[in-house]
């Protein structure tokens, strides 16, 4: 499609580095792997599986659209079979004392921190994103395996005050099972990686079913896990199944072996987990879609916002469940806004994201250069005027597309959806109550960030009237959150939580204890219930 917007700087050209397919050579063999050849994406009991009896399934260099490797994925018996040793894993690795779970987990922080670099130009590879953002993403795994070993001394539970006397009253938490993870090509090693890091020192064994879009980055993971956990307690904690959603996702939400999922994912996805783990009374944690919005005041530092707006909307190359996917301008400043925003955006670097001068890789597949293409169609029937970009490039067979800004009417139907390419809608305000209301519109409500210097508008912003995400900052983007923090979002998004925090809750089950040390069977409430067979009187009578 070639967007018809007046405005379009149609000279953006793509950098394309000319040594990008000697390049993935090596990305490749640093896990052992062949450009073309086939490799077993089923793995259980501390190694891969020869002959999983799946479809063989391709995965693509998004930079080039060219084949990169050919994937056997799981067929039901395989399924079955990796659900059924993952439990049988379980059994063994509930034992062992926690702090010694977070010891195994020391040392796959260690692993990452070795094979960062390796990691990181595989991932940009398949997944496109560059590769200082590919860094940042082995890094978050880093970081969640950090957090997570301290956390594996601290599954505290509580001592409670008993209203009886003589009677203790408490609350453990257990091990949970097998943790069904669902994940995206978008975080194909830090999302996952927020479950399993955690999972881990709680006491539970995992099944991965990662997207199919990026399966030579969950076979990378995979054979770290192997070479750490083979000979220990944790051998075949960790499981994999690439394949199908309708035949790997299916199974896993029905199978009763899993008593969480943990699914990352479009609004639709979420729905299908809700009602299959609604059917078996699982659990569930959802992180589904975003439509995050920043709000930028006329008081604001716009040198700040204009770097976060251009970083939150334009980096990873819109797909981040967090991305900036809405701008909600004060008037006052909205077109000296607009202007310096359009003149940053024609600064960004499109190219192979192998090259460390790239600032936007491609999109992660043709689909989703089709979702890009429809989405912008359907914005400037509904009313909607690109100002900025709206092409696709086509040079060289990768998927690439321009980073788009559209001035949009908040009320435009499609401002509702997440469509996951960087596309901007910018909308004008006069008030904050005016933003607040826009930005909480949406059915989504995943992030969000308001530029402000003034305290009340601040205050406001984070007050229980005002933004109703689940993450809400101030002069700082939608995108990009630390470890620490538990990430997730409200209604849409799923209202799941994972990463830091307290999230290691919901990865075991919690028992409350009440223990009577006294010769007395007091009831809780006052009620008085003495039979007279079973009534032990202290005199002896
Ligand atoms: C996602 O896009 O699903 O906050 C996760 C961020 C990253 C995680 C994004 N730390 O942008």
């Amino acid at each position: 499609m070639t967007a018809d917007t007046g405005l379009t700087h149609s000279e953006t050209s793509i950098q394309l580095n000319h040594s990008h397919n000697a390049n993935v050579r090596g990305v490749l063999d640093a896990f052992g792997l062949k450009a073309g050849s086939t490799v077993s994406g089923v793995a259980y009991g501390g190694g891969f599986t020869s002959a999983p009896t799946g479809e063989t399934l391709e995965t693509h260099d998004p930079t080039t659209g060219e084949v990169l490797a050919y994937v056997k994925t799981a067929g039901h018996p395989d399924v079955s079979r990796v659900a059924a040793e993952a439990a049988k894993a379980f059994e063994r690795w509930r034992l062992v004392p926690p702090p010694q779970r977070g010891e195994i987990v020391r040392r796959l922080s260690d692993a990452f921190r070795r094979r960062k670099e390796d990691l990181a130009l595989l991932i940009s590879l398949e997944n496109g994103k560059i590769l200082s953002e590919a860094r940042g993403e082995v890094q978050e795994v880093i970081d969640i395996c950090d957090l997570a070993v301290g956390q594996s001394r601290q599954l505290f539970g509580r001592v409670i005050a008993s209203e009886r006397r003589d009677h203790q009253l408490i609350e453990q938490w257990h091990p949970l099972g097998v943790v069904g993870i669902i994940s995206a090509f978008n975080f194909p090693v830090a999302v996952p990686g927020w479950g399993w890091a955690l999972a881990l020192v709680c006491g539970d064994t995992i099944v991965w079913k990662p997207s199919s879009l990026t399966p030579l980055v969950s076979i990378a993971v995979q054979q770290i896990f192997h070479e750490v956990t083979g000979g220990t307690e944790a051998e075949g904690a960790f499981s994999l199944a690439i394949g199908r959603g309708g035949v790997v996702g299916e199974a896993l939400l029905s199978d009763t072996r899993l008593p969480l999922i943990q699914a990352t994912g479009s609004c639709g996805l979420g729905e299908r987990v809700s009602v299959a783990l609604a059917k078996r009374s699982g659990r569930a944690i959802l992180e589904l879609g975003g439509n995050n919005a920043v709000v930028v005041m006329a008081d604001a530092d716009l040198n700040l916002a204009i770097w976060a707006v251009v970083f939150g909307a334009v980096g990873t190359a819109g797909q981040r469940c967090t991305t900036t996917r809405r701008l909600i301008l004060h008037r006052p400043i909205h077109e000296p806004f607009l202007e310096r925003l359009i003149a940053a955006y024609r600064t960004v670097r499109i190219g192979d994201p192998l090259d460390e001068k790239t600032l936007m890789g491609p999109l992660i597949s043709l689909d989703a250069v089709s979702e890009y293409e429809h989405g912008l169609a359907e914005i400037q029937r509904q009313g909607g005027e690109i100002i900025y970009g709206g092409k696709v490039l086509v040079d060289g067979g990768g998927y690439f597309v321009e980073p788009t800004i559209v001035r949009s009417k908040a009320d435009m139907p499609i401002c509702r959806e997440e469509v996951f390419a960087p596309i901007l809608h910018v909308f004008a305000v006069d008030t904050l109550e005016e933003a607040i209301e826009i930005n909480n519109a949406v059915p989504q409500g995943l992030s969000s960030a308001l530029f402000t210097t003034n305290l009340s508008t601040t205050e406001r912003w984070l007050s229980s009237t005002g933004s109703d995400c689940g993450i809400a900052n101030v002069n700082a983007g939608t995108s990009g959150a630390e470890i620490g923090g538990a990430f997730g979002g409200e209604k849409a998004t799923g209202g799941g939580r994972q990463a830091g925090s307290d999230a290691w809750k919901g990865y075991m089950r919690r028992q409350t204890c009440t223990i009577n040390y006294g010769e007395d069977l007091p009831f809780a409430q006052g009620v008085r219930f003495e039979a007279e067979q079973a009534t032990r009187k202290r005199d002896g009578s």
